[in-house]
């Protein structure tokens, strides 16, 4: 499966930050067996994210689109509202999944406003902004994706197959 990486931080795109969670991301899809194919730093910019996720998807650059940042509070936080924009099904259980889990480590993790949603061949899914948010959603959906991703593209066509892979 190809995957593809979009950072959202203001602070990351003026070069007053370095971005850790996209790279983290991309570490961490590489060892699960994914062929990471794109990454992007963008600012905190509705039109510019939701460009950026239809692009992707509509050219079939990647089955697995992970976003991190702007799921939060802040009045520029607009990952959500831009992913929704785009995605023509939404898939509430992997955000519902990652905030129940997350619950068990931090009750911050309700402040995560993350969605996902399926645009054609992509599915794309919203994690937190911190290294640590990353690390703790992305393992804790990875070995449930993979199979998702097989039905989305066509590579598997129904839930009996038991390949737990991701
Ligand atoms: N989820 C996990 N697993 N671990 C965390 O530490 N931090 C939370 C939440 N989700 C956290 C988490 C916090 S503090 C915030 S404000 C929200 O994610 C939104 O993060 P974002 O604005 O960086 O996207």
């Amino acid at each position: 499966m190809r995957a593809a990486i979009i950072t959202s931080s203001d602070s990351g795109y003026a070069g007053e930050r370095e971005d850790k969670s996209g790279p983290l991301i991309r570490e961490i899809l590489e060892g699960a067996g994914y062929e990471v194919v794109y990454a992007v730093l963008l600012p905190d910019d509705r039109e510019m994210l939701a460009d950026e996720m239809r692009q992707i998807a509509d050219d079939h650059m990647a089955e697995l689109l992970v976003t991190t940042g702007g799921t939060g509070f802040s009045p520029r936080d607009c990952m959500p509202e831009a992913t929704m924009d785009v995605t023509e099904r939404a898939v509430p259980g992997i955000p519902e999944a990652m905030r129940s889990y997350s619950m068990t480590i931090t009750p911050r993790a309700m402040l995560s406003r993350g969605a996902a949603g399926i645009r054609k061949q992509t599915l794309i899914v919203n994690l937190p902004g911190s290294p640590k948010a990353v690390k703790e959603s992305l393992e804790y959906i990875l070995p449930a994706l993979w199979h998702g991703l097989e039905i989305l593209t066509g590579e598997a066509t129904n839930c009996g197959d038991k390949s737990q892979k991701g």
